[in-house]
């Protein structure tokens, strides 16, 4: 097994400790789970700080599995590396014997083990067979989606997981090349897209190829479908205090957990109801406003980090979230009673800027 530690620089590694160091330095055994655990290196740095965390890494491509492990033996007591897709997170912890976890990182998208691969096909700066699973031991290949799928299934592939614009150019080449030989490399295939796009297009946007590999690569892994399930299996485990922390690389997955978060941070309650009605009151706060991006000196050293969008929340105390539900009703009524003639004083000392029990930020739109 090769020495991969240096390969793989761990993107927000200090904003995403930051954020779980209050749920998982709690005192007693805490657990977190590393949803994407890849090369270990955030469920390392999390291990480290956290010496009584006990670490569940799940990854579905068992090269990473091989390399997290050996990184990751010295802390082999409080470990389990799981073989599964992070949807199965559910069975995963019921076959270990964890009712409920502190904290769980979701580090989305492709490692750079998988992209630097040169056998793997994920990427279109190198030749090599169309694979693109992430997990090699099942499912079907970027090849076999490639050569099989009808023109209008490549063009929604294209379009809906790559935003390509020329999807149904791109959809018509392939067809007319694989009528006249099986394509079954990705320089190939990097190479009938670029035909594709018209020229001024190319000039823009990075690689040409790069929207339909992103494209294919979701299509063979069933990437955004295993995430939509898997967020709210996640919050579902995550004990009064929890945290949750999402890495996304793409706009889809960035929607994604915002739908996923924004449905728990939200009373589901009448509005104007003085209380919260049980069950009814937000779950969650959210720790990030809006959608958090790198700062230039870790793009600088991480070029991989660029496109990060980063997302995370909190469980809250049932009582405190109907408190805070009170609380921010007799704000608003104080408010209300201000602009009305003859009570209230202007001079309160709460400015409208921040509602009192108001325990989540406010959701700023995604970038
Ligand atoms: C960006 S890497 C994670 C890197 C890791 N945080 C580190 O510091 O080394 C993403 C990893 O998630 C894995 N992965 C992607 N989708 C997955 C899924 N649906 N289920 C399980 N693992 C997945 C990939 O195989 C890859 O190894």
């Amino acid at each position: 097994m090769g020495e991969l530690r240096g390969t793989h620089v761990p993107v927000l590694l200090e904003r995403c400790l930051e954020l779980l160091a209050p749920a998982l330095g709690r005192t007693g055994r805490t657990v977190h789970v590393d949803a994407t655990l890849g090369l270990a290196g955030h469920a390392e740095a999390v291990l480290e700080a956290h010496p009584n965390t006990v670490l569940i890494g799940l990854d579905r491509d068992t090269e990473a599995l091989a390399h997290a492990r050996t990184r990751l033996a010295r802390f082999a007591d409080r470990i389990h590396l799981e073989h599964a897709v992070y949807d199965e997170l559910p069975e995963v912890l019921d076959r270990l014997g964890y009712p409920a976890i502190d904290g769980v990182l979701f580090d989305l998208g492709v490692s750079s083990l998988q992209l630097d691969a040169p056998d793997r096909g994920f990427a279109y700066a190198q030749d090599a067979p169309l694979d693109m699973r992430m997990d090699q031991t099942r499912g079907v290949t970027a090849e076999e989606v490639v050569n099989t799928y009808s023109h209008p299934e490549l063009a929604r592939v294209l379009r809906v997981y790559g935003e390509e614009k020329f999807a149904g150019r791109i959809a018509s080449a392939i067809i007319r090349e694989r009528e006249r030989a099986r394509i079954t490399s990705s320089a190939r295939l990097a190479e009938l897209v670029r035909e594709s796009i018209p020229a001024p297009a190319r000039r823009t946007g990075g690689h040409p190829a790069k929207r339909t590999f992103q494209a294919l690569r979701i299509e063979v892994n069933r990437e955004l479908a295993a995430l939509e399930t898997a967020l709210p299996a996640a919050l579902d485990k995550l004990t009064v205090g929890g945290r949750m922390v999402v890495l996304s690389y793409h706009s889809l997955e960035d929607r994604l957990t915002k739908q996923a978060l924004a449905d728990r941070v939200r009373s589901k309650g009448p509005v104007d109801l003085p209380v919260e009605l049980p069950g009814s009151g937000p779950t969650f706060r959210l720790l990030s406003r809006g959608a958090e991006l790198p700062g230039e000196a870790e793009v600088a050293a991480n070029p991989r980090a660029a496109s990060v969008r980063l997302r995370a929340a909190e469980r809250l105390d049932p009582e405190a979230a109907r408190q805070g539900r009170t609380d921010r009703e007799r704000y608003r009524r104080r408010v209300k009673a201000m602009h009305q003639p003859g009570t209230g004083s202007p001079g309160s000392g709460e400015g409208p800027g921040a509602a009192p029990g108001d325990g989540t930020d406010e959701e700023g739109e995604g970038t």
